[in-house]
């Protein structure tokens, strides 16, 4: 009895607040609805062991989660690829035409929010997981059971899994930050940080309190479910209860395509929640099959993103920085203005000649622009609204941090402290030493970095390898435990077996990019041979100019530098390359090999992967193509038709011999 009433007035709750939230077609009064949602919550309460998953009770938050579990997804959640004028958009479209299909398009609005993929099972609302990496993402069911808008229950009791977009309205965001505000806690930079920080919440409650919405967008099994286009897909998701973006049209032509980007171009504004762009979908999916995917994206969608946009806003300061190599960057300090998305309030000016050039002054109105996710630029000074009170801009002489004389190398725009031992240059140094092409060590923010040099525990790169010697010590640092420090001290450990590149790129040569990183550790192997390289061996390497040439023996020809390499390697860390580029051995290279018999000292597979490398064929046949065959113990028939065809039969030492050449 108790049980169907539960049952009824989730049907009724459920029904009313689709048509409130989702159809915007309110059916019931706002008292009618509070009456039976108490009848329910007292139901509910006294009896706790009948609570339905479907129960709209869930959305007003209140599980807390002890941690994000793993979702690995069924599919992987792809992203999509960017185009950014007319003519990228034509070049799409004529990949498609390429292969034979005459395309129709969807356009849709591309929502600033985050993806998420929500899994129903008979039904109900079981699961919703973040994109993640696109394999694996994490479970926030707990916080998307809050958004009103989203199904807890179908009205058909299948198994289906939806995805779309979790995003603030620009509403419900300003109300948010203005309540930050008033309370003295951070504001969030956009809606969509403001969503992404409101669905990592372990405490369902915060969520709840949000106000967040969700426009779902793809059905990854439709095919199976007999949808063959991508809008019987949308319609479908429409019919089953989710909100789908009313905003969405088919287009069958290039003009078409252009005039609903121009038009939402310029609506965009007016809508109640951001987009960054237009996501131009192919309307048949048994096409998409055909066109399929990269790793990242599918070859049959793009994302058109808005153009750069400006705004204006004082400079209210010019202040230095100093990076790692000395560099001596000017940077403006802006009064906070809204740009695309983000708020801004400071950025670099590059060097003394860019500010000049553009005749800043503090105090200035300057014009700010971004295009997608590049740093943002002033790009000039708005002269007419200068009020005479504006500051001359006068580069330092000295370093901001060690006072040491700042200089100006000749045909360069840049200031440098030279001072090795300024405190500022090493903690930048040791930043780009950690940081991701270099030697990746995760868990390493700045600001620890920061901490760990001021404390004494990090002076120079050979540190970070002797900090497990004062893990205790660590472990009572503020905001560390155990386990943040055994996964720190783990990366470290890791990030010794990388590849010479990455060592060459951390170590700050000057002018070594880690793409001349690779270059180089392609072309000499090992550091050793790099140590030894005279400037005009190095300069002789495609794509490494005099200047890199120099720069590179200039490290290696300073005693502390050598000491610093010494030192790394005690330590551990490996210092030849690894990669999988292939190494052309003159005994293999553009020749044709057939393994028979068994290899003693390594496996088939291992001797193939050995050929390949040193840029060697392996074919399965013998033929009067092959240039040797390869001969482990009892050999089978490839080694009598080798000796019928007259080819080369290497033994096994003999083939390792080579290898190791
Ligand atoms: S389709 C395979 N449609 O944009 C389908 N994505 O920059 C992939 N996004 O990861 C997604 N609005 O989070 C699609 N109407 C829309 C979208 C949309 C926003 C997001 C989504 C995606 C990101 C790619």
């Amino acid at each position: 009895m108790v049980q169907k009433r539960m049952q009824e007035l989730i049907k009724i709750i459920n029904q009313a607040a689709y048509e409130y939230y989702t159809l915007d077609k309110p059916s019931i009064s706002d008292q009618e609805y509070d009456r039976y949602m108490q009848e329910l919550i007292n139901l509910e309460e006294k009896h706790p062991d009948l609570v339905l998953p479907n129960s709209p009770t869930h959305r007003v938050g209140g599980e807390v989660i002890a941690e994000f579990n793993k979702v690995v997804h069924d599919k992987p959640m792809l992203s999509l690829s960017n185009v950014f004028n007319e003519e990228e958009i034509v070049s799409f479209d004529e990949r498609i035409k390429k292969e034979g299909i005459k395309p129709q398009y969807v356009c849709e609005l591309k929502i600033d929010g985050l993806s998420v993929s929500l899994i129903y099972e008979k039904g109900i609302l079981i699961k919703a997981a973040t994109r993640g990496d696109g394999v694996t993402g994490e479970d926030i069911t707990h916080n998307v059971k809050t958004i009103k808008t989203i199904p807890l229950e179908l009205p058909e009791k299948i198994d289906l899994e939806v995805r779309g977009e979790i995003y603030m309205s620009k509403n419900a965001f300003s109300l948010l930050n203005a309540e930050r505000e008033r309370q003295g806690l951070d504001v969030f930079a956009n809606p969509r940080n403001a969503a992404a920080g409101s669905v990592r919440q372990l405490d369902s409650k915060i969520a709840a309190s949000r106000n967040l919405d969700c426009f779902l967008y793809h059905l990854p099994n439709a095919l199976e479910m007999g949808i063959h286009t991508h809008w019987e897909a949308l319609s479908y998701m429409k019919k089953l209860g989710f909100k789908v973006n009313p905003n969405i049209s088919i287009v069958n032509n290039l003009n078409e395509l252009l005039s609903y980007i121009n038009n939402w171009t310029e609506k965009r504004d007016a809508l109640p929640y951001e987009i960054d762009g237009i996501v131009i979908k192919l309307n048949d999916l048994d096409k998409q099959i055909v066109l399929g995917s990269t790793v990242k994206y599918p070859k049959w969608a793009t994302a058109y993103k808005f153009p750069a946009m400006e705004v204006l806003t004082k400079l209210k300061d010019i202040v230095f920085s100093v990076g790692r190599t000395g560099q001596v960057t000017p940077n403006a300090v802006l009064e906070p203005v809204r740009l695309m998305g983000s708020v801004i309030s400071r950025t670099t000016l590059h060097n003394e000649d860019y500010v000049k050039e553009k005749d800043l002054k503090i105090g200035d109105i300057v014009a700010i622009k971004k295009a997608g996710d590049v740093i943002p630029e002033v790009t000039k000074a708005i002269k007419e609204r200068r009020t005479g009170l504006e500051k001359d801009f006068s580069m330092i002489k000295v370093c901001p941090i060690c006072n040491q004389p700042l200089i100006r190398k000749e045909n360069e725009a840049i200031y440098y402290c030279l001072n090795p031992h300024c405190d500022a240059r090493k903690v930048e140094a040791l930043c780009h030493f950690v940081s991701r092409k270099a030697m990746n060590i995760e868990g390493f923010g700045d600001r620890i970095i920061e901490d760990f040099y001021n404390m004494g525990y990090l002076k120079d790169f050979t540190d970070f390898y002797k900090l497990h010697t004062q893990k205790e010590e660590l472990m009572e640092l503020e905001g560390f435990g155990e386990r943040s420090i055994n996964n720190l001290l783990q990366e470290i450990e890791n990030s010794k077996n990388n590849s010479l590149e990455n060592l060459l790129f951390a170590l700050g040569i000057r002018h070594v990019g880690s793409k001349t990183a690779k270059i180089l550790a392609q072309k000499y192997i090992n550091i050793d041979n790099l140590m030894k390289a005279s400037v005009e061996d190095l300069a002789s390497t495609k794509d490494i100019g005099e200047v890199i040439a120099q720069s590179v023996h200039d490290y290696f020809s300073d005693t502390t530098k050598v000491d610093l390499i010494t030192n790394l390697k005690k330590l551990g860390l490996n210092m030849t390359y690894k990669g999988t580029e292939v190494v052309a051995n003159p005994f293999f290279n553009g020749k044709t090999f057939v393994l028979t018999g068994t290899l003693n000292s390594i496996t088939r597979e291992e001797a193939k992967a050995f050929i390949e490398k040193c840029g060697g064929n392996v074919s399965s046949s013998v033929s009067s193509k092959t240039s040797a065959v390869i001969v482990g113990d009892n050999p089978g028939s490839k080694y009598d038709k080798a000796l019928e065809l007259g080819i080369s039969i290497v033994k096994e030492e003999e083939f390792l011999k080579q290898l190791q050449e």
